[in-house]
């Protein structure tokens, strides 16, 4: 696929894979994956899994992420992991803000953009969540909740860390619903965040962010999801648990 930028697609295991299920994972992925050179594949396995993946990792192409990171550096935050802890493992980059961490942790864009600038400290980089709900979407209200959650949980970057950051778009209705927005659809709400990145930041780094799109992808869906010219890969839940679905979605975007 010819692309403005090279894409990105990244699995996020979320809660699932003990150490032996990762690591059998992985042995899949990196006989499926080990010469794909056009895509940047990224996984995200739990935490605890980390040491372990990162070992595997370490002969391959695959680069490592995390679920999320503490906006704080070290101390009494029980039950938290710092950026430096993560970085003992070559972890690279670091998802913040889903839509299910949004949710269930109550996670505010304000505490985001304070990971956000965390991660970047680290000199790690962070892929940032946005997306509404379906009720959100049917009142009419996308473009004003993408617009509130970018601005937010961005603040505080510099051209220079926005142009390093990933931005997934998830439609909250397509996360593990099997529906996934049409590609007109994607399209229409990448181009408006890009839109919005032109205004915070400019012209120059708006064209460099990559932008995913996330819910449901498939290996049925991908390629054409990502054809269009605003999407610039995918961050995979449910298909990336399988060798077979995560490696197909990347062959078929190349
Ligand atoms: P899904 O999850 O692919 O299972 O819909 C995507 C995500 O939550 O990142």
């Amino acid at each position: 696929m010819n692309k403005e930028r090279k894409l990105i697609i990244a699995g996020n295991w979320k809660m699932n894979k003990t150490v032996a299920e990762a690591l059998d994972l992985m042995r899949g992925l990196k006989i499926e994956l080990n010469n794909v050179k056009e895509v940047d594949v990224v996984v995200c396995p739990p935490f605890t899994a980390l040491c372990e993946v990162s070992k595997a990792v370490l002969d391959s192409n695959l680069r490592l992420g995390a679920q999320n990171m503490s906006e704080h550096n070290v101390g009494a935050y029980t039950g938290e992991i710092a950026a430096v802890m993560l970085k003992e493992f070559s972890v690279r980059y670091v998802i913040l803000g889903h839509s299910e961490r949004r949710q269930y942790q109550k996670e505010s864009d304000a505490l985001i953009s304070k990971k956000a600038q965390a991660v970047h400290a680290a000199a790690l980089k962070p892929i940032i969540c946005v997306g509404e709900t379906l009720a959100e979407r049917e009142g009419g209200q996308t473009q004003k909740v993408l617009e509130t959650q970018v601005r937010g949980s961005l603040a505080g970057l510099s051209k220079e860390q926005m142009a390093e950051t990933i931005v997934a778009y998830e439609p909250v209705w397509a996360i593990g619903t099997g529906k996934t927005a049409t590609t007109a659809q994607a399209q229409e709400a990448h181009a408006f965040i890009r839109g919005l990145l032109v205004k915070m930041f400019d012209e120059t780094v708006a064209r460099r962010v990559r932008i995913q799109y996330g819910g449901s992808v498939k290996p049925a869906n991908a390629r054409e999801l990502m054809s269009q010219p605003d999407v610039d890969g995918a961050l995979v839940g449910g298909a990336s648990l399988e060798v077979r679905s995560f490696s197909d979605i990347i062959k078929g975007s190349i």
